[in-house]
């Protein structure tokens, strides 16, 4: 299967119909035109302009599988332009019954990882391809580590960004001098224009997870985390495209072949996975997701090339894993890591790597660039998910004193309502009842089962929703 490029035009009175495979000739008039594809693989016409390989450095005839000798002379080369991001021991350790490192590369100068390979991607060009300028597709972090460093060297930057894009990181790309182009419904479509854009204007396109030099300069991390931390069990790497994934596995299995090496991915993308199961890179379908920085539908194929044999484990967790694990992370190491950063822990907490209990495992908090409006729903929902914030409805004498004595008996154990709601109207049972909606927000869990059972002892009809039914591990003062 070759890249192809695609011109945003399409005839839809062309011959293309649902029985042909993307990329395929079907005009007979035009060698260069072919069908393709939409985002969610209906076939949506014929492109004027389907010529091949556009990306020489991530081609998946000829992928690449990047060497140590690159992640070192990459480590070298970004010294002077990447923080060296501490790797402290986590105050989870006893919580989750492990040694606990946390090595905190949301610090980076952009608030992610991606500072590291988009720097080291840069610093390779030849003189006249910075002299162009690059060119890259991201929904945030990709795009503001490009941006960053493009301006730091001096190299022209341009970015296609989603439509769907949060407006920070949009603002951030901006405040670096970089030209953002808010095109492209999706990150497939984002990416055809860019790579249309390259080819048009001589930019050199710079794949997130892809290129190679991203793939080394992510691999730096690794260098840092085994000279920080010694007899190191396992390390704990979020995975979207692969690339992150691809540059550790290779330094630590160079260094230290016994270091086990987890991937992590969100249910909702769960790509790489996906490409394990069928020992190759697959379209996946993706689903909005807390991990939005891990939402790539197909992982890359040099990722997949250099990392697939040196994979232990891929771990897929849960949604609401991941909002507990944003969670611990404000509340008991006081910092603030986006979804894609948290599923380490999320893993951890919902008991998918049980087996590295009494073991040092290092957790990479890849990313911290989370708006602050979507940081305060996952909050929410962390504590709803935690069993801390919760929702019941009780049927109560309409009687007056009804309602109060309710309050009274919820305030008795030390439960805070932060929502309350009587209906009358909808009660069809007994006119002399009312049935009463209450938020409340308990210590922890079995805060909660308390105010159950307090409330099923004087109430016959008494409904909680969405309550945990167990919790691997449960909400922080139980320990
Ligand atoms: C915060 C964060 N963590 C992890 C990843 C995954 O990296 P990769 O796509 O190289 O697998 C990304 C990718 O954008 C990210 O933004």
């Amino acid at each position: 299967m070759e890249n192809y490029v695609y011109s945003s035009e399409t005839s839809e009175d062309s011959d293309c119909n649902d029985d042909m495979k993307e990329g395929f000739c079907c005009d007979a008039d035009n060698p260069n035109a072919c069908c393709h594809k939409d985002y969610n693989g209906s076939i949506r016409g014929a492109t004027s302009d389907c010529r091949v390989v556009d990306d020489p450095s991530c081609n998946p005839d000829r992928p690449l599988k990047v060497t140590f000798e690159e992640i070192t002379s990459a480590a070298y080369k970004i010294k002077s332009g990447i923080i060296n991001t501490p790797c402290s021991k986590s105050h989870m350790s006893s919580l989750t019954g492990m040694d606990i490192y946390l090595k905190k590369d949301f610090l980076q100068n952009t608030g992610s990882f991606k500072d590291r390979g988009a720097r080291y991607a840069m610093l390779t060009l030849t003189p006249e391809r910075r002299q162009k300028g690059v060119i890259a597709a991201s929904l945030g972090n990709h795009a503001q580590a490009v941006c960053y460093h493009g301006h730091q060297l001096g190299i022209p930057v341009t970015v296609v960004m989603p439509i769907i894009a949060p407006i920070m990181k949009i603002q951030k790309c901006k405040e670096y001098n970089a030209t953002v182009v808010m095109e492209g419904k999706d990150m497939a479509e984002a990416r055809k224009i860019a790579m249309k854009m390259a080819k048009d204007k001589g930019f050199t396109y710079i794949n997130g997870y892809d290129h190679p030099q991203i793939i080394a300069g992510q691999g730096t991390i690794a260098l840092e985390i085994m000279e920080q931390v010694d007899n190191i069990d396992a390390i704990v790497v979020p995975t979207g495209g692969g690339g992150l994934l691809a540059g550790v596995a290779v330094a630590v299995k160079t260094l230290h072949p016994n270091i086990k090496i987890i991937g992590v991915e969100s249910e909702r993308c769960a790509s790489f996975s996906q490409a394990m199961e069928q020992e190759k890179p697959v379209p996946t379908a993706i689903e909005g997701t807390l991990a939005d920085g891990l939402a790539v539908p197909m992982v890359g194929y040099n990722a997949w090339e250099t990392a697939k044999s040196l994979i232990d484990k891929m771990v897929v967790v849960k949604e609401e894993w991941i909002a507990v694990a944003i969670l611990r992370m404000v509340e008991l190491e006081k910092c603030v890591v986006e979804g894609a950063g948290a599923v380490g822990l999320a893993a951890i907490l919902a008991g998918q790597l049980d087996e590295f209990k009494g073991k040092r495992i290092v957790l990479i908090l890849s990313g911290g660039n989370i708006d602050t409006t979507i940081l305060g729903r996952c909050l929410e929902r962390g504590l709803a998910a935690d069993g801390r914030l919760v929702k019941f409805k009780v049927t109560v004498s309409d009687r007056p004193g009804g309602i109060l004595e309710l309050c009274k008996l919820i305030g008795s154990i030390g439960v805070s309502i932060k929502d309350v709601i009587h209906e009358r109207a909808w009660v069809t049972s007994d006119v002399f009842s009312v049935e009463v909606k209450v938020v409340a927000e308990t210590r922890d869990y079995s805060h909660s089962m308390e105010l159950r059972d307090l409330l099923n002892s004087r109430y016959k009809k008494v409904k909680f929703e969405n309550l945990p039914e167990n919790l691997a591990v449960s909400s922080t003062s139980e320990h």
